[in-house]
């Protein structure tokens, strides 16, 4: 799988969350096997206008690479400006946000809205590809009416634009995250434009992937909320290509995950700010798991990455106490 010049390891992308999908999240997604992680989406207006909290956004770490940073925004020089920081902050890709449909984007006319804008989405797009040697990707929705002829025609017009791959969440502006998606316009796009299409929406485990990529034809798969607490799904989807069964974590495995995951998060936001994440935070990946809530109600005041660490190790020794008398 190649975007633009860039060659990809294998055919798993790490979804773009904003407030999921920061630098320690994305570090896990790369280490469990996924080829690309994506940033939040950035708005571009605030990396035009000097924004600190925006530009943070951007920083990276050299082992998540390679690095899509994506960007929002309507107006094209606007768009051309942001996606030149994007490149001088060091991104691998930048990709333009078209299917974003919270109100507060939407009413900027950014994410979604212009997907119903035909002449100023070519303009966005024109003035960007003018500006920067990146690859570059657009992330598109169905559009506003479930015809899906939309989202063909937006993929046309990128690749017309010099956009080097689409990734369609098909699923319309009005449904948000409501009914199912309509993997039958993945395969549509395939047919539409030459330029990689990868696919995305409902993927809940690694079989899932496979039944994407059989039945769209896409290029490359892309995983949003089953990552959550779960960047296993990345290693258990490459088994399955590979035709080994999907491994499945052990508490080991878990363990060392939110290790790290305190870890990077420390490293990267600062202790007070990290630790504060993490109360929330570890409760995805201890979902399901015995006495979770208790857990989480017990890391819910803690001030200090040595209080967290040696409260989660706790909390993996008492489970691996019940099922066999060993410490891990
Ligand atoms: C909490 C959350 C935040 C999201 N933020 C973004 C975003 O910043 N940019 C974007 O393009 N899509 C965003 N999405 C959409 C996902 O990238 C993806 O398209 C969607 O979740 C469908 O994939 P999934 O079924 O694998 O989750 C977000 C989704 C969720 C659940």
């Amino acid at each position: 799988m190649k975007i633009g010049s860039l060659v990809l390891e294998n055919p798993l992308i790490l979804a773009p969350m904003a407030g999921i999908t920061e630098l320690p999240f994305r570090r896990l997604a790369r280490e469990a096997g996924c080829a690309l992680v994506v940033t939040e989406m950035v708005s571009a207006n605030g990396l035009v206008h000097g924004s600190k909290k925006t530009a943070e956004l951007l920083m990276s770490h050299p082992k998540e690479r390679p690095l899509s940073a994506q960007i929002f925004g309507a107006d094209p020089e606007i768009m051309k400006e942001g996606a030149q920081i994007v490149q001088g902050a060091g991104a691998d890709i930048l990709d333009v946000n078209l299917g974003c449909s919270v109100r507060k984007i939407v009413r900027q006319g950014a994410g979604v809205a212009l997907m119903r804008e035909p002449n100023r989405l070519e303009a966005v797009l024109k003035a960007i590809r003018s500006a920067i040697s990146l690859p570059l990707t657009i992330k598109i929705r169905t559009g506003w009416d479930p015809s899906g002829e939309q989202a063909v025609k937006a993929a046309q017009m990128a690749e017309d634009c010099g956009v080097d791959a689409v990734a369609i969440h098909p699923r319309t502006a009005v449904q948000g995250f409501a009914g199912s998606a309509d993997w039958s316009l993945i395969a549509r796009l395939k047919e539409a434009v030459s330029i990689p299409v990868v696919g995305n929406g409902d993927i809940q485990g690694p079989d899932d992937v496979l039944r994407m990529q059989r039945e769209t034809g896409c290029d490359a798969v892309m995983i949003g909320r089953a990552s959550i607490g779960n960047p296993w799904i990345f290693a258990q989807a490459l088994d399955l290509m590979n035709s080994r069964p999907p491994r499945q974590p052990d508490l080991l495995d878990r363990l060392n995950t939110v290790l790290r995951y305190i870890e990077y998060s420390v490293h990267h936001f600062g202790e007070v700010r990290a630790v504060r994440m993490m109360r929330s935070r570890l409760g995805w990946f201890t979902k399901g798991l015995p006495h979770s809530s208790r857990f989480r109600a017990s890391i819910s005041h803690l001030q200090t990455k040595e209080d967290m660490t040696e409260a989660v190790q706790a909390y993996f020794e008492g489970m691996q106490n019940a099922i066999q008398p060993t410490a891990i």
